[in-house]
């Protein structure tokens, strides 16, 4: 999803104030990233200033509503679910060994290891530095839930990796743990800290779409291309994670069930892997269980006032487009 294109539609949809609460949190991100120390100016900045989605913020800014009663409180929370967002993203660059991040050389590759890991450290402290100024324990307490279940999410990915014998109730509860429940918190804290009415329900909105979000995402590191992921095709095969494409598309083809994972060591035999997959039809079915999830998700939206619905709305479809 293009942000500047999913921004566009929800400031249409009724979310006018948008756009300068993007603007904020530019603006504050970067300055983060530029006050800790010349390490962290430099890679924590570069991973920043290589932009991304913004999907994570612009939810907690939805949720909110356009007018809540303290918007400095929901920029703080938008700013923290982005910078554990960005952490996250960097150590899982170290643990997935991928040289390519939003187009750019990861941390990891840049930099090594060992920075990396202290990048991504102070990335995650500074969140949290940033949401205590909301003074709410409850709002602590689901960024925290959240950063739990992501190191649990991809603790369980390595202990899965190589493992065809991974189930689909397996790789969901991985996507779970790994994306959907930041996505989640994202919904909650805007709710929290706009309205805070719904809470409980947008929580579950941000659950379902988080886990729609990962499962194309999965789809995206088969289909490529890398100019348009910003990430090499097949990344996952190369480090061995096992995604509902290859789920599903082991289930179909009898030469890709009779696949061995470790013997898939280039790129290029990554690229023929990824083709074979597609070739099956895979993609399509992943991305109709994605869709499904979508639409469970919008139906069961709240009854909440007509511009932060459509909003609401517009962020799910938004998640779909990634794939268009
Ligand atoms: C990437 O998230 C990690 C996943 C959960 C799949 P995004 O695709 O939102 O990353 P950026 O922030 O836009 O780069
Ligand atoms: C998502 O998993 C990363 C996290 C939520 C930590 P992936 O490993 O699929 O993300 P990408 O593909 O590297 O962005
Ligand atoms: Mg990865
Ligand atoms: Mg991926």
């Amino acid at each position: 999803m293009a942000s500047a294109e999913a921004v566009a539609a929800v400031v249409e949809a009724g979310g006018a104030h948008v756009p300068a609460l993007l603007r904020r949190l530019e603006a504050r991100l970067l300055e983060i990233a530029a006050s800790h120390g010349t390490v962290l100016a430099e890679h924590a900045g570069t991973t920043i200033a290589a932009g991304g989605k913004r999907l994570r913020p612009l939810l907690v800014f939805v949720a909110a509503g356009p007018a809540p009663a303290d918007s400095e409180a929901v920029l703080r929370a938008a700013v923290a679910v982005e910078l554990v967002h960005s952490a996250t993203l960097v150590h899982d660059d170290v643990l997935d060994a991928a040289p390519l991040r939003r187009g750019r050389p990861t941390v990891v590759a840049a930099a090594g290891r060992a920075i990396a890991t202290a990048t991504g450290d102070l990335l995650f402290s500074r969140a949290f530095a940033e949401l205590a100024r909301n003074r709410s324990v409850e709002a602590v307490r689901v960024l925290s839930d959240a950063s739990c279940a992501l190191a649990e999410g991809e603790l369980l990915q390595r202990e899965d990796a190589w493992n065809l014998g991974v189930t689909r109730e397996r790789y969901l509860r991985r996507c779970e743990l790994k994306t959907a429940r930041l996505f989640q918190a994202a919904c909650a804290l805007g709710a929290l800290h706009g309205a805070a009415e719904a809470v409980e329900p947008l929580a579950r909105f941000g659950r379902r779409i988080g886990l729609a979000f990962q499962i194309l995402d999965d789809v995206l590191d088969v289909s490529g291309p890398a100019e348009r992921t910003g990430k090499h095709r097949g990344t996952d095969l190369l480090d061995g994670t096992v995604t509902l494409p290859l789920i599903i598309a082991r289930e179909l083809d009898g030469s890709l069930a009779a696949l061995d994972v470790r013997a898939v060591r280039t790129p290029d035999q990554a690229e023929a892997v990824c083709e074979a997959i597609a070739d099956t039809g895979a993609l399509d079915l992943a991305r109709a269980e994605a869709l499904t999830m979508v639409g469970e998700a919008k139906s069961d939206l709240p009854s909440l006032p007509a511009p932060q619905q459509l909003a609401l709305e517009l962020v799910a479809d938004g998640v779909v487009d990634r794939y268009a």
